[in-house]
C-alpha cells in the first residue's frame, strides 16, 4: 500500500468501505500471525516520572501519590502471569531512576530463573548502558513509543529534560541493534497530529521493521498542558486527526496491513473509549495481542496515564477472565508459549 493509499483510508468515511479495510486487515492477520491470541501480563511498577510529557497524566509536575513496586511484589505478579500460563510479562514504569540498572537486573534474573516468561521492558528512554545491561541479564523485548514522527510536534509534546535530547528513533535502533524484540507506536489524534503526519507515522513503523506496534487513541488528561490546551499547535481544523474510537481501528487495520509479522495489541486506551466491544473489535481488525493488567490493585488508580482507564477496579484474575472470555467470543485462540516475532523469510 502506498502513502497515498493510506492517506485515503485515514479520511475514508463510507462504511462500506471501511468494511473492506477491516476484512483485509483480518485476512492479513490471520495468514501471517494466525488466530492466537497472545496475552502479556502488565506489571505497572512505578508510576514516578522525570519527565513532563505534556499528554501524560504522570508527568513529574503532576501531584498525585507517587509509588514503587517492591521486588518482591514484582516477582510474586510474574510467578502469578507465569500460573495463568502468559507468556510474557511487561514491567512498565515512568521515567525514573530510582529505578536502578542493578535492581531490575537483578529482577530480571528472578523472574528468569524462576519462569519460563519472556521479559519486556517499558522504561522509558534509559540510557545505553542500561540497555545493555538488561539486555545481559536476560531481558528480551522493549517497548518504547516514538508518539509521532513529526519533529515539531513530539518536541512539542515531550519537551527535552535536563537539556537531554529526546530522540527515541535512536534508541529504537539501538534496541534492534542489541537484539531485543523492539517496539513502538503512536497514540491517535494528538493534538496538532495531521493526516499527513499520521500517515508518515505508519511508514516509519515499516521503515523501522518493528517487531511490536502499539497504537491507541489519544484520551485528554484534564492535569495536563494538552488537555488544558496550555500547550497548542495551529493545524487547520480540517487536517486534524480526531481521536475517535474509528480512527484508531484505521491505523491499527492499515498498521497490520503494511505490518504483517508485527505482534500488534489491542490497546487499553482502545477499551476505555467503547469497554464493551473496544478490544474485540481491536482484535478483528488486525491485531493478535493483549496485555491483562496485572498490577495490584491498590496501585491501579495511581498508574492514571489517561482518565477512566479500563481495569482499574479489577483484579489480575478478574483481568484474566475477561480477556479470555473476549478472545473466545470471537473465535480466536489464547496463544501458547512466549509468542515472539515469527519471521516469514522474504
Ligand atoms: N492518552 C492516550 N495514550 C497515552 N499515553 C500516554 N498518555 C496518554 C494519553 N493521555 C500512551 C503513550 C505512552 C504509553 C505508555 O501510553 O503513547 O507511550
Ligand atoms: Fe481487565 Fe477486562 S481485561 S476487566
Amino acid at each position: 500500500m502506498t502513502r497515498d493509499e493510506i492517506l485515503g483510508w485515514l479520511r475514508e468515511e463510507d462504511e462500506a468501505k471501511l468494511e473492506e479495510l477491516w476484512a483485509r486487515a483480518d485476512a492479513v492477520r490471520k495468514e501471517i500471525v494466525g488466530d492466537e491470541v497472545h496475552l502479556r501480563g502488565l506489571i505497572e511498577i512505578s508510576n514516578y516520572c522525570v519527565r513532563q510529557c505534556g499528554y501524560c497524566g504522570l508527568r513529574a509536575d503532576n501531584k498525585l501519590t507517587r509509588y514503587r513496586m517492591q521486588r518482591e511484589e514484582i516477582i510474586a505478579c510474574a510467578q502469578e502471569a507465569a500460573s495463568y500460563g502468559y507468556g510474557t510479562v511487561v514491567m512498565q514504569s515512568g521515567e525514573e531512576y530510582g529505578i536502578t540498572t542493578d535492581w531490575i537486573a537483578g529482577i530480571i534474573r528472578e523472574i528468569k530463573s524462576l519462569t519460563p516468561l519472556a521479559i519486556t521492558l517499558s522504561l522509558g528512554e534509559r540510557p545505553d548502558s542500561d540497555l545493555e545491561c538488561w539486555k545481559e541479564a536476560g531481558a528480551d523485548r522493549y517497548l518504547l513509543r516514538f508518539e509521532t514522527s513529526d519533529p515539531e510536534l513530539y518536541k512539542l509534546i515531550h519537551p527535552d529534560v535536563a537539556c537531554i535530547l529526546s530522540d527515541r528513533v535512536r534508541i529504537l535502533k539501538k534496541l534492534k541493534a542489541l537484539k531485543y524484540e523492539t517496539g513502538s507506536g503512536v497514540m491517535i489524534g494528538i493534538p496538532g497530529q495531521t493526516y499527513d503526519v499520521l500517515a508518515n507515522d505508519i511508514m516509519l513503523f515499516t521503515e523501522l521493521d518493528l517487531d511490536m506496534i502499539g497504537v491507541g487513541p489519544y484520551i485528554s488528561h484534564p492535569s495536563t498542558p494538552l488537555g488544558k490546551g496550555e500547550w497548542t499547535r495551529m493545524v487547520d481544523p480540517s487536517e486534524q486527526v480526531p481521536a475517535t474510537e474509528l480512527m484508531a481501528y484505521k491505523v491499527v487495520a492499515l498498521t497490520r496491513i503494511m505490518c504483517p509479522e508485527a505482534n500488534i495489541p489491542s490497546t487499553s486506551a482502545l477499551a476505555t473509549l467503547n469497554k464493551a466491544k473496544g478490544r474485540e473489535f481491536g482484535l478483528q481488525r488486525g491485531a493478535n495481542v493483549v496485555m491483562p493488567n496485572m498490577t495490584p490493585r491498590k496501585y491501579r488508580s495511581l498508574y492514571e496515564i489517561y482518565p477512566s482507564k479500563a481495569c482499574i477496579d479489577e483484579t489480575a484474575e478478574e483481568c484474566r477472565s475477561c480477556m479470555r472470555g473476549r478472545i473466545f467470543s470471537i473465535g480466536r485462540t489464547v496463544g501458547a508459549g512466549q509468542g515472539g516475532r515469527i519471521r516469514r523469510g522474504k
